[in-house]
């Protein structure tokens, strides 16, 4: 995201072209050579991220800089998003590959360890456990005010064969319960939302079916997102950005 608010930025005003490519390429020693990393890194296989842009580009100080906390050249940055990126390259072993010419543009590349795993296949697998394991089906109620989490997480339900039902707020899903409610196997619900939060939320599926199944789902950690539920009877919790395995094994554990 910042990749592309600073390609934004450095095109500032005019019109201008932002490219974003994702890929695999094999990394020799050589092609190390060239890259900004903490460690040493081997040889092998690498997932990259690209992101370019034309815009005002950076002389040879600037680059030397964007990884200090706090360098910014611009009038309201915070110069935190290029050393956060830093930070999380780092965790991941990876690395990072800068070309910008001054006035012409500037070009991305991070390179991340490709896993010698196949995660496909493994979802696959674990997707075939659960669908036997689940011939109920039935509908999964997702509630969250983000569309792009409503689509991620109906596909990941879908995927382990359940019918999706969405609603935007805890408003329009204490209106839409009732009329499926013998259907709906369980809620996959927001923690925060306007109009009625997660909390509310809860309560008023409560009063509808004292039985409701509902798996809280929240950025913030398992304790601070639950603490307000204690003893309420909630069926799960699961911590977002989740993996589709790790949503499966909540929902798995919550009908249990
Ligand atoms: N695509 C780019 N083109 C030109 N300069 C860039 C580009 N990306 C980063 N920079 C330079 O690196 C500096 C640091 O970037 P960084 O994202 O860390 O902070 P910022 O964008 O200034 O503020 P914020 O914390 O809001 O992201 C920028 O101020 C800018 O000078
Ligand atoms: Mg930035």
């Amino acid at each position: 995201m910042n990749f592309i608010t600073n390609a934004n930025e450095a095109i500032h005003g005019k019109s201008g072209v932002i490219t974003i490519s994702t890929g695999w390429l094999h990394a020799d020693h050589n092609y190390l050579k060239n890259v900004i990393c903490e460690e040493h890194l081997d040889e092998g296989d690498y997932v990259y991220l690209e992101v370019s842009d034309n815009g005002c580009g950076m002389d040879k100080k600037t680059i030397q800089k964007i990884f200090d906390p706090f360098f910014t050249t611009k009038f309201t940055g915070r110069g935190l998003g290029m050393s956060a990126l830093h930070g999380i390259i780092r965790g991941h072993r990876g690395a990072i590959k800068i070309y910008s010419e001054l006035g012409r543009g500037t070009t991305f590349k991070i390179l991340l360890p490709a896993s010698k795993h196949a995660n496909a296949s493994r979802y696959t697998d674990v997707k075939h456990e659960y669908n036997a394991w689940e011939s109920g089906g039935g509908i999964a109620l997702v509630v969250d005010d983000e569309e792009m989490i409503r689509e991620m997480a109906g596909a990941m339900l879908r995927d382990m064969g359940f019918d999706i039902l969405e609603a935007e707020n805890g408003l329009e899903a204490v209106k839409l319960y009732p009329k499926h409610a013998d259907n709906i196997r369980f809620v996959l619900l927001d923690m925060s939302m306007p109009k009625m939060d997660g909390e509310e939320t809860f309560r008023e599926l409560r009063k509808l079916n004292p039985k409701v199944c509902v798996i809280l789902s929240s950025g913030y950690n398992e304790q601070e997102a639950t603490q307000r539920f204690n003893g309420k009877g909630l069926a799960g919790f699961v911590q977002k950005p989740y993996l589709p395995d790790t949503l499966q094994e909540t929902v798995k554990k919550s009908l249990e």
